[in-house]
């Protein structure tokens, strides 16, 4: 296994240790970051989807946006995942996926994310027969327009749902690949509990042999042996959350000592129980185990909030955080990203320099 090093070594991210905890909250705000676990599915707020369904004419079971918004209480990632899949309903048009994901944009440029990877569900649209053009094609246009007019960098990636078959995933790959320049990986997503990486290894095998980058959700639930297979059998260059590695000491060293990414979501992990409270939560023993762990907002729309309100509820919640942390996260956000060397060393000196400020005073 290679040693890898961090991309954050080379900035000694220690010497913004002296940066105070006061000043947590404005740095935050300021400092560039990368989000790459965000289902724009998950973006939908109460008050667009009341939109679209007039728009659309579909019915809800909802009388109105505080009853739905009443209804987000989870026990558990499956309590969660029956109501998401209803609040997708709605979209049906090339110009409710575009609302959707401009919508996520503007939040995303209000939180100094500039940089984006966005996880999509064809087979949730398309089993309701929405053709995967006219997803892909509204997703896409949002992607370009945030590039060009609010400066976020984005891109795509393909998630299939692991509570169905390998079949339809490999089904949903032919569809998607008129449009292989529109989406740069593939992931795995949906019911972890009961649906291994395994299940799905000829299909990223594929995708692997399209040049497709691949991620998959492993160690949200599901236990340890799944991330393992998600390595081993899928050969992921990034886990989606992974927050149960630290149940394996020789699992938490193997992330370390090959700096595979975690994409770990704060306030999802606490909105689904994963974690009781966010002091429970075991990010920051992932950091000082060298992990290239990074912060994310899954489903903000269902979670409690974008980016910086998870950055900020899991710095108010874990005081073992400080600024040193905060430049190592953001740093690992652009190392984990799927983007060239050239790009990622642009983004540090940006993040260098609102770091460099900070620290004057
Ligand atoms: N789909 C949307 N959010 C998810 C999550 N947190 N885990 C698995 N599948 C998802
Ligand atoms: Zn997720």
């Amino acid at each position: 296994m290679s040693l890898a090093a961090p991309l954050a070594a080379a900035y000694a991210p220690a010497r913004f240790a002296a940066i105070p905890r006061e000043r947590l909250p404005a740095l935050i705000q300021a400092l560039p970051k990368a989000e790459l676990h965000i289902h724009i599915e998950g973006s939908l707020e109460p008050e667009l989807i009341f939109k679209l369904a007039q728009r659309n004419g579909v019915s809800l079971p909802y009388a109105t946006v505080e009853a739905l918004r009443a209804a987000y209480a989870f026990t558990d990632l499956q309590s969660f995942l029956d109501i998401y899949y209803a609040g997708a309903s709605v979209l049906l048009q090339e110009l409710d996926f575009f609302d959707m994901a401009w919508a996520y944009f503007e939040r995303a440029r209000a939180d100094n994310v500039i940089h984006a990877e966005l996880f999509f569900d064809p087979q949730t649209h398309t089993d309701r027969g929405v053709p995967f053009e006219t997803v892909i094609t509204g997703l896409h246009r949002a992607c370009v327009q945030a590039r060009a007019e609010l400066g976020v960098d984005a891109s795509l990636i393909l998630c299939f749902l692991r509570h169905l078959s390998e079949d339809a995933a490999f089904a949903t790959l032919e569809q998607a690949l008129p449009w292989r320049d529109r989406f740069i990986g593939v992931g795995l997503d949906s019911s972890e509990r009961g649906h291994p990486p395994s299940k799905f290894e000829r299909v990223f095998a594929r995708c692997r042999g399209l040049g497709l980058h691949v991620v998959a959700h492993a160690g949200e639930e599901g236990p340890p042996a799944y991330i393992e297979e998600a390595l081993d059998l899928l050969k992921v260059e990034r886990i989606d959350h992974g927050v149960r590695c630290v149940e394996d000491a020789a699992l938490v060293q193997r992330l370390a000592d090959s700096r595979m990414p975690l994409t770990v979501c704060p306030l999802s992990n606490v909105k689904l129980c994963v974690y009781d409270t966010m002091a429970a939560h075991s990010l920051p023993a992932l950091l000082a185990s060298g992990l290239c762990a990074t912060i994310n907002s899954d489903d903000p729309a269902y979670f409690g909030g974008y980016m910086n309100a998870n950055w900020l509820a899991t710095f108010e919640g874990l005081p073992a955080l400080g600024a040193a942390e905060a430049y190592q996260l953001a740093a690992n956000s652009f190392e984990a990203s799927f983007v060239d060397a050239g790009q990622k060393a642009q983004w540090m000196d940006r993040l260098g320099a609102v770091f460099t400020d900070a620290a004057k005073g």
